[in-house]
């Protein structure tokens, strides 16, 4: 077993690890992918483009020509991109031994909608929905899990495993079953969903429910990565991040390189957000586009982390919380990526909002109401969105993609206790009369044609 985290495989000249904080340069990482000087977060960086740096025309003529292909890398929506993430042992064009390499499930070519009522609502023209739940375990996850599975496994690990509130470990464990690997889940007990709890189980891996919070599971991942070997794939694990560049690629793909002004994505333990600014920044630096949106994070109010770490820290320092929302994919304290995703924001001149239970609801309602199904993490962005607006932030005339991160099917009991008024029962928001047109509510009927068609008048009057 390799206690390194790299390969004789990877052509490791392509990439290099750098530390965000002391700017330590390695070529290998730790399994518990830290600095060994200071122990802060690594980053990818390509150092090879300060001399040949691939251009702009050529990767769009290329990555348009692979849409053709049918082999796996190019079938691949974030393989189709590879020539930014780091290279596998031959990844000049796409050669068998790429497709032989990699673990896929056809990840990425997520869809980018329009949402006109949603539009509407929020008081701007354009908007649009990317939506990463259309992903093969429905979620964004699959887009980082292809390359960090693939690494894991180049790397000679037999396990690897992640510390999730669902979604990373559905992912986690559909592709180390692709890939011949095991896999360990640690969940907190009772607070992910069923649906996502039962991806891990399929997929066969061994899934510990943890009488702790997401945060105490991270944690404990983090001393376990060092004493037994497995490779861990929580976002901490920067190939994680490369992978979820492509998100932000493939959707400049589809606007045909025109930039919107802002992209809205939501911040649990903040390794998304830190990708798609990652992928901004770096298709600036190498002129896929001429400026950049404005990338901006919402929050749960219960999981507001970063929203209190710029307020009242001014970005210097963690505010970590004692977590809270219905929203569980986001229910996290102690996000891991903070700096990251204060560097994007600040970058980007993005910016950073809570929004509430009760908005979070209704917007993913509304969301639902265009006929696009997310998960009440997804649909922060939009309930965000609602309120930068009103803030001047997001101004009228200003093209917006949320970047929805999970399926409606991820959170089932969610969407039937909303629509059954049994959501907010016995808090403040029992009362919120704004949901109420939202609410859809099955009906129970004897089985007659009478009662079905006086149902139907019903439902055509009110
Ligand atoms: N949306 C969904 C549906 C998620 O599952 C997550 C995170 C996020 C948003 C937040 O993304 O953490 O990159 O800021 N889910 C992780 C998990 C933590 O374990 O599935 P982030």
């Amino acid at each position: 077993m390799s206690p390194s985290t790299t390969a004789p495989g990877v052509r490791q000249k392509d990439f290099r690890f750098r530390c965000i904080a002391c700017g330590d340069l390695s070529d290998r990482a730790s399994q518990d992918f830290r600095c060994a000087h200071c122990g802060d977060l690594l980053e990818i960086i390509y150092p090879q483009w300060k001399e040949s740096a691939p251009k702009a025309e050529n990767l769009k003529a290329v990555w348009r020509q692979r849409r053709l292909s049918q082999c796996a890398a190019d079938l691949s929506g974030v393989w189709r991109f590879r020539d930014l993430l780091p290279a596998l042992e031959a990844s000049d064009g796409a050669s068998d031994s790429d497709d032989q390499q990699i673990i896929t499930l056809r990840e990425g070519n997520a869809p980018l909608y329009d949402l006109p009522q949603c539009a509407r609502i929020a008081g701007v023209p354009r908007l649009f929905a990317k939506h990463q739940g259309m992903n093969p375990t429905a979620s964004f996850k699959d887009a980082g899990m292809t390359v960090a599975a693939t690494f894991a496994r180049l790397a000679g690990f037999r396990w690897v495993a992640c510390a999730s509130t669902g979604n990373t470990s559905a992912s986690m464990a559909a592709y180390a079953a692709r890939g011949g690997m095991r896999s360990l889940v640690l969940v907190p007990e009772g607070k992910i969903s069923w649906s996502k709890l039962s991806q891990a189980l399929d997929y066969g891996a061994v899934t510990c429910q943890l009488r702790t919070d997401f945060d105490g599971c991270l944690r404990l991942l983090q001393e376990l990565v060092l004493r037994a070997p497995v490779y861990q794939l929580n976002s901490i694990n920067p190939f994680r991040l490369e992978g979820q560049k492509t998100l932000a690629i493939e959707l400049l793909e589809q606007l045909d390189w025109q930039v919107p002004d802002h992209i809205i994505v939501p911040g649990g333990n903040l390794g998304n957000s830190s990708a798609i600014g990652k992928a901004l920044l770096e298709m600036r630096e190498l002129g896929l586009i001429s400026r950049l949106p404005k990338l901006s994070v919402i929050q749960a109010e219960g999981a507001n982390a970063l929203v209190r770490t710029l307020r009242e820290a001014a970005g210097k320092r963690l505010v970590s919380v004692q977590a809270e929302t219905r929203a569980t994919a986001i229910r996290i304290g102690n996000p891991a990526s903070w700096k990251k995703a204060a560097h994007v924001l600040d970058a980007t001149g993005g910016a950073c909002e809570q929004v509430t239970e009760i908005e979070i609801a209704q917007a993913k309602a509304e969301i639902g109401a265009e006929g696009i199904g997310c998960e009440p993490a997804s649909a922060v962005t939009l309930a965000g969105l609602k309120k930068l607006v009103k803030q001047g932030f997001v101004k009228h005339e200003e093209s917006v993609v949320l970047v929805l991160t999970g399926n409606l099917l991820k959170d089932p009991d969610y969407t039937i206790e909303f629509h059954r008024h049994e959501l907010f029962k016995g808090t403040s928001g029992e009362n919120a009369v704004a949901l109420n047109p939202l609410r859809h509510p099955p009906i129970i009927l004897d089985a007659t044609l009478d009662a079905v068609i006086r149902t139907l008048e019903q439902a055509e009057k009110a």
